[in-house]
């Protein structure tokens, strides 16, 4: 039984305010008791949580905690990425058609398609996911191809669209640039750019602004949030940094020591954390007064309890 389910409360039910996004509509995505082990190091251990449309579900915690491991696991990619195994738990998607996929059981020839359309990655670093080989403008124009079944003029045109919807500057330019001719930011929203063209069901990025300088990271950020409502997708958005958590999600999950110790809506959990290793987090947030209009980081130290 994790914790996080054991202190969601009548009161705390009460306390919640306004109405989550994506509340009432049923999950794209329904994670329930997910274990993953490597030899004799479990991972993730017993981890629940359920991802709705247009809502951005945060996964935070300390390196090691298994934030990553669990996004292998819904890809289907830890067993074969690495010597790691799923040994308990149901992760179970919703595709487009309403069609329900159990991903740890799914035929690996439905897994290649889901991975391809219907989960899309962002990654830290955005090399991982560009070719060095092929220019940004072929790579988005291949994307739309495969995924829009446009053909080569449309997707010329498309993939203008596309780098002026992530905000690229003189896109008919840089869509000639290779990766490398790029700068990080700039190459993350290559990568954002190509996400979108696939319009996945479920969007898992993964400290993609970490790598970033703060200007860059705060930039990626704001894109992230104004296309999540026009992607009317999920995201999981992976991070380390309770700041970033303020920044732009709906929902919180902490993860410590491959375990789910806390979630919650962000307001509560900024509000009123309820275990010290996330009160820890928020403290080591600058500026922690900000949402309350004050810079007093004791604001987040008030109102709550010991967590027993
Ligand atoms: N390929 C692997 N082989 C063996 N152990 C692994 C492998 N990948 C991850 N682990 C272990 O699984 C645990 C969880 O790792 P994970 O990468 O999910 O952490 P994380 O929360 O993403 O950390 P970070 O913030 O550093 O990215 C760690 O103990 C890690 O050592
Ligand atoms: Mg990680």
């Amino acid at each position: 039984m994790n914790t996080a389910t054991i202190n969601s409360t009548a009161t705390d039910e009460a306390e919640r305010g306004p109405e989550p996004v994506g509340a009432d509509e049923s999950p794209i995505l329904s994670v329930k008791n997910l274990s993953v082990k490597f030899q004799d190091n479990t991972a993730v251990d017993d981890v629940s949580f359920d991802v709705s449309p247009r809502e951005v579900l945060a996964i935070v915690g300390e390196s090691g905690s298994g934030k990553s491991v669990t996004s292998l696991a819904i890809m289907r990619l830890v067993e074969l990425s690495s010597s790691g195994k799923v040994t308990d738990g149901q992760m179970r998607f919703t595709r487009a058609g309403g069609e329900v996929v159990d991903l740890r059981t799914a035929p690996e020839a439905k897994m290649r398609t889901i991975r391809g359309n219907d989960i899309s990655m962002i990654f830290q670093e955005p090399l991982t996911s560009l070719n060095p080989v092929y220019s940004v403008g072929n790579q988005l124009a291949e994307v739309l191809r495969v995924h829009k079944g446009m053909s080569r003029r449309e997707a010329k045109k498309g993939v203008i669209e596309l780098m002026e919807r992530v905000r690229i500057p003189e896109p008919e330019r840089r869509a000639r640039q290779y990766p490398h001719q790029m700068s990080g930011g700039m190459r993350q929203r290559v990568v954002i750019a190509m996400a979108l063209a696939c319009q996945p069901r479920i969007l898992i990025a993964d400290e993609p602004t970490t790598a970033l300088d703060v200007t860059i990271q705060a930039q990626i950020l704001a894109l992230l949030r104004e296309l999540k409502n026009d992607l009317d997708a999920g995201i999981i958005f992976i991070t380390h940094d309770m700041g970033v958590v303020a920044e732009i999600a709906d929902r919180v999950l902490v993860m410590r020591k491959s375990q789910a110790i806390e979630t919650g809506q962000v307001g509560d959990i900024f509000a009123r954390p309820r275990q010290p290793y996330t009160k820890n987090l928020l403290s080591a947030v600058p500026k922690l007064g900000a949402m309350n209009g004050t810079d007093s980081p004791a604001l987040f130290h008030l109102d709550r309890e010991e967590a027993s």
